[in-house]
This record gives C-alpha cells, structure tokens and sequence, in this order.
C-alpha cells in the first residue's frame, strides 16, 4: 500500500490522467475492502483507490488500456487485477463489492446489475455526462448521454447520500455538465 500523499508523485510518474473531483470528494466516506472500476480505461481512479489501502477489480472492454493499467499496477506493487470483459455480456457476481466507481461511462441496463452487485452497506460513485454536455463538447450521443434527474431515479432503490447534476469544473478548469451521485446500498431489515 502506497500512503495517500504519495498518491501525486505516482501519478506524475506513470502519467496517470488526474481523478475525477467527484470521486476525490466523496473518497473519504467510501468503505475499504473490494471495489469494481467498471469501464476503467488506463485506471485513474483504479489507482487512486488501491493507493488508499483497496482492492481493486477493473474492468474494460479494451487490451490497450488494460495493458497501460497492467504496468502501472506492476510498477506500484498495487492490488489490481484488470479484466478484459464487455460489461454488457459480463455477468458480476452478487452482494461481493464493498465500493463500485463508475466514471464517464454509460451503459443504462448495466446499472441494475451494479446494484445487484455491491454488498449490503457498499457504495456506488456513479459521475457521469448529462444531455447538457453535446451542446458544449464531447459525448454527443443521447446513448452516453443521463437525462435530467434520469440517475437519481435509477438509484432510487438506494439511499442517496450525496446527488447533484450541473457544470462541474475539473482541476484544470475544463468544465463538463454531469450527474454526480454517491449511494449506499441498503442492509437487509431483521425486524
Ligand atoms: C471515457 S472512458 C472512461 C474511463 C474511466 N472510467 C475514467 O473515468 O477514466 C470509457 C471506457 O469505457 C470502455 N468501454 C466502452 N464500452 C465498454 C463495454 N461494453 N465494456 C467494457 N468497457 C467498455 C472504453 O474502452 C473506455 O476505456
């Protein structure tokens, strides 16, 4: 395990793509134990989060990316374990992950799957575009692309401890319209 404050050297020196401000927010509320970064590209936040004392599985649909993270976590001696899978056909095992990050990616029937997928008492990040962003850049395809308020009703199921949608500005002052939510999965009641 890496400690956090030499989370900004290990990124300078593998040229990892800094996290997103979301997910460096609500970090330190996340339990520690087993995370999926579903659709991980080169693994930022694989990183992040394996620096910070998990273990990660991070799953992608492309060997280039998977091969970057591969190196990197070999490298840093992290726990992760890359998994090349397209998430539509991949079926996740149930109630195993402690924490699921699911960053700039979109696949809508994924999204019961997760839920199902996160143990009782884990959390799901989910920080990703809304519609609003094809009018200023990149995603323009409504199919990667949240409605208003369309994730707060896919996670209604949860208990929503953090949601909000708007402009968000990342640490290099690009700006990007996002749906941003931290939920936790309810534990089953003994009443
Ligand atoms: C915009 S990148 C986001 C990467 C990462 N979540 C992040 O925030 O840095 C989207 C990623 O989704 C992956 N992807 C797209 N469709 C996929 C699928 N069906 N199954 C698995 N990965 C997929 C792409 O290969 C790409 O790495």
């Amino acid at each position: 395990m890496i400690c956090e404050s030499d989370h900004a050297r290990v990124k300078e020196e593998c040229e990892l793509a800094e996290p997103e401000p979301f997910v460096l927010e609500v970090l330190p509320r996340l339990p520690k134990g087993l995370v999926l970064d579903v659709a991980c590209g080169t693994g930022r936040h694989s990183v992040l989060l394996a620096s910070v004392g998990n273990r990660v599985v991070a799953v992608d649909n492309s060997l280039a990316v998977l091969a970057v993270l591969h190196d990197v976590a070999k490298k840093l001696q992290l726990p992760i374990y890359p998994v090349a899978a397209d998430l539509g056909r991949f079926p996740l095992p149930v109630d195993t992950f402690d924490v699921i990050v699911n960053v700039n990616f979109l696949c809508r029937p994924l999204v019961a799957e997760l839920k199902r997928a996160l143990k009782p008492g884990g959390m799901l990040v989910f920080d990703t575009f809304l519609i609003d962003q094809a009018e200023i850049g990149r995603p323009r395809n409504p199919a990667f692309l949240l409605r208003h308020w369309e994730l707060r009703e896919m996670l209604a199921d949860l208990e929503l401890l953090e949601y909000r949608e708007g402009l968000a500005s990342r640490h290099d002052g690009r700006r990007s319209w996002r749906a941003s939510a931290l939920a936790i999965k309810p534990k089953p009641r003994h009443d």
